[in-house]
């Protein structure tokens, strides 16, 4: 019989994607082939996010519509794979009776096996966590393209108090520096032009004596033509040699996601975060002098337990006072079995909800005129996609990750161009023209 066709469906962070690749990895060398089209699928996975109650719900909406499928297709298998599946276990198995599959993000090497055994009619669970996987052996699978994520290390030692990840994808571990640079290698083969390193906290990165900066310099001096970026940094590891790192060399990226989560100590202090504000603008005063065109984006919650109006206020002071390029913000879903769980979620839904509208719309406030600072300024672009909304543009970004929309003309994806920006709202800036730049 042919190996059947899989759909895969990717929820939540950037490492879910990589991990994506990775589960395509170990079916394609098993013999799988892949589909876009779920109605031609035999079998349906879902790679899920647990961070908030939100993403689950999503999936449990989701389930429901296999659900369907299934009754069309008595034959489909149902699986459901990473966070979600690791926090929610047999219960899952249980109270969805669509799911044949359950595994957690360290157990991906049995995705064929336990498809295997559900098309026999056995359900399997695999969630055990480990304190050494990284796949570091395993290539992923992935299309031609521009950028490539790359997952270095997996896990998180932190323990945040508001945060399941170290609970569902356990202890913090790195991949080899070498294996790593090979995969950049073979990427730049390909025709790759932009990595991403990621990882729950990057900056715990270690390979015996290497640390995080050591990696991406080694990254970066693979191929000069090839952008560097990296993603998430924790502002307690953030070390002044990887600020150097980044002011040093010219293919990594002048941007730094730097989660600040909150802007008073007292929360801080309460979420575990081990920095406290004065550290915070220490950090990013630090990195301006060092990279002067350096750019910050951010994570806030709102509404965490206890949060007073006086923090609330704290937290808009630092944003305006950082002023950080973007920020992604969220109302504190509490999730069992965190320590904050234990402290109640005494902050009203309506409060929460009047919080974060009043930081969404500072930020684009701040955003929009930072946006409007870079009109009449030239930025070197590489070009990613098609634009959303016009087929008759592309969209390109900057080194310092601005989104640049620019008209076709003669460009082609994967192209480096000149821009000289004319216009700018808060999430995006425009060109008229775009000057191809041989690198
Ligand atoms: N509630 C709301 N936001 C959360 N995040 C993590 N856990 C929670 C939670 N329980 C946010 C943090 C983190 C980002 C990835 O998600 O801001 O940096
Ligand atoms: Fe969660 Fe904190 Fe680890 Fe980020 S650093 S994954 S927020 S525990």
């Amino acid at each position: 019989m042919d190996k059947q066709n899989i759909y895969i469906e990717t929820y939540g962070c950037q490492m879910n994607l990589a991990d994506t690749e990775i589960v395509q990895g170990v079916l394609n060398s098993t013999g799988y082939k892949f589909t876009n089209d779920i109605s031609q699928a035999d079998v349906v996975l879902v790679n899920t996010c647990a961070i908030r109650e939100h993403a689950e719900e999503r999936i449990y909406g989701r389930l429901g519509e296999f659900r369907h499928q299934k009754k069309e297709n008595p034959n489909l298998i149902v699986g459901v794979l990473g966070c979600m599946a690791e926090r929610l276990r047999k219960q899952l198995i249980e109270e969805e009776k669509v799911v044949d599959l359950i595994v957690g993000p360290d157990e991906y090497r049995r995705v064929p096996e336990l498809i295997e055994n559900a098309f026999v009619g056995e359900k399997g669970i695999a969630v055990r966590l480990s304190k050494t996987e990284t796949y570091d052996d395993i290539i992923p699978y992935r299309e031609e393209g521009i950028s490539a994520w790359i997952s270095v290390m997996r896990g998180c030692d932190k323990f945040c108090t508001f945060c399941v990840v170290p609970f569902t994808r356990g202890r913090e571990r790195s991949r080899s520096l070498e294996s790593i640079v090979e995969e950049v290698r073979l990427l730049s083969e390909r025709g790759f032009k932009e990595i991403n390193l990621l990882g729950q906290n990057v900056n715990s990165y270690q390979d015996d004596s290497f640390d995080f900066a050591d990696l991406l310099y080694a990254v970066s001096k693979v191929d000069k033509q090839m952008r560097v970026r990296f993603t998430t940094s924790h502002p307690q590891d953030f070390s002044d040699k990887l600020v150097r790192t980044i002011a040093e060399n010219e293919n990594i990226c002048n941007y730094i996601h730097l989660p600040v989560q909150s802007g008073s100590n007292r929360i801080l202090q309460l979420m575990n975060r081990t920095y406290t504000v004065k550290h915070f603008l220490k950090l990013v005063e630090k990195a301006r002098i060092e990279i002067p065109s350096v750019s910050f984006s951010t994570d806030i919650i709102t509404g965490f337990p206890t949060e007073t109006d006086d923090d609330h206020q704290m937290t808009m002071d630092l944003m305006k006072e950082v002023q950080f390029d973007g920020a992604f913000m969220f109302k504190y879903s509490a999730r069992e079995n965190t320590k904050a769980w234990n402290l109640g979620d005494d902050v009203a839904e309506e409060i929460k909800s009047i919080r974060l509208r009043e930081i969404i719309e500072q930020q684009q406030k701040i955003s929009y005129e930072i946006n409007q600072t870079l009109i009449g300024k030239t930025f070197e672009i590489l070009i990613e996609d098609l634009s959303k909304k016009s087929e008759d543009f592309y969209m390109g970004r900057t080194d310092t990750n601005k989104i640049v929309i620019v008209p076709k003309g003669d460009l082609r994806i994967g192209d480096y161009c000149l821009v000289k920006i004319e216009r700018a709202n808060s999430a995006t800036l425009f060109t008229s023209d775009g000057i191809k730049i041989e690198k």
